[in-house]
């Protein structure tokens, strides 16, 4: 399995990321150092995990050329809208200290569960992004948490098909008509929380396979990821949990343990949903 997929417009994006989301809390920049360490070069940012200033310090003293980079960031969802966007951007590139980025991603499809027109903002919104994109501020341009319906609108309304739908994806919760849907535009699909949080390590099937593969849950949460075409992420606070969750090419998850990974019912949940209050899990 190659190291890289490559997006519909030809970027490639390395296979593995580093999810940044509450690194360590008040210890974002020593993680993030970290992970530069153990060979993480995909950086998964966002404006809402107030990160950035961090990720940007950690690149820079990092003494890795900015070029080896993949950084991400993402437009928050109460700063959905054409102006406000382009100025997020711009804020965002400020606090990573680069002037330019390799995927940026509406973050949510609507503010809120009670957002009767995020049809429209989302439009304008990916209107922005669109911008940016040609001209040529940013390598690639996506979502995240966006289901069918939320893809549809841009489909019809917009010209360019979003490169990247970042979904919450693990065993146990895999999003299939967001995902199989994605995957057919020619989207790549990544995983946020591809181990579920760390909720379906102790999952019995689980447990089971990483013994047979003399893997770690983990590792094949991630590889699973792989194997479905899709780009995990995974967080961790420890250097050696960095380095394992990107050890991820040395096995193959035979079809027959797929497809049981694949059947498992829900576990690990986040309570997360993109037209919903938040549930409490
Ligand atoms: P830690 O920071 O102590 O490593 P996700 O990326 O799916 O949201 O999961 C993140 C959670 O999974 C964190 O709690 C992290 O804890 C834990 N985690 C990350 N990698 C591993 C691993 N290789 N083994 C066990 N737990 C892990």
């Amino acid at each position: 399995m190659r190291h890289t997929f490559t997006l519909a417009n030809g970027v490639e994006i390395p296979a593995v990321g580093f999810g940044t989301y509450k690194a360590a809390d008040d210890n974002d920049e020593a993680i993030i150092s970290e992970a530069i360490r153990q060979g993480y070069r995909h950086l998964d940012t966002a404006a809402f995990y107030f990160n950035e200033e961090a990720v940007g310090k950690a690149v820079r003293e990092s003494g890795v050329p900015r070029e080896e980079f993949f950084l991400t960031s993402k437009v928050w969802r109460d700063r959905l809208g054409y102006d406000s966007t382009l100025r997020e951007f711009e804020e965002s590139c400020k606090k990573l200290g680069t002037d330019y980025l390799d995927l940026y991603l509406i973050h949510w499809p609507r503010p809120d569960d009670l957002t009767a027109e995020w049809k429209d903002l989302d439009v304008e919104t990916w209107k922005a992004l669109e911008d940016l994109y040609k001209s040529k501020k940013v390598r690639a341009i996506g979502v995240s948490n966006f289901l069918p319906h939320h893809l549809n609108n841009l489909l019809e309304r917009t010209s360019i098909i979003p490169m990247v739908n970042q979904l919450e994806f693990h065993p146990g919760y895999m999003q299939k008509a967001a995902v199989d849907f994605s995957q057919r535009l020619g989207i790549q699909v990544e995983a946020w929380s591809p181990i579920g949080r760390a909720r379906v390590l102790q999952e019995p099937l689980l447990m089971e396979l990483a013994e047979k593969y003399q893997v770690s849950a983990a590792q094949l949460c991630i590889r699973f990821a792989l194997q479905c075409g899709v780009l995990p992420l995974p967080k961790s606070s420890s250097g050696e949990r960095m380095r394992q969750n990107l050890d991820v090419f040395g096995f193959n998850i035979e079809d027959d343990d797929m497809h049981q990974l694949m059947t498992l019912p829900q576990i690990g949940w986040s309570g997360e949903h993109p037209d919903r209050e938040r549930v409490a899990i």
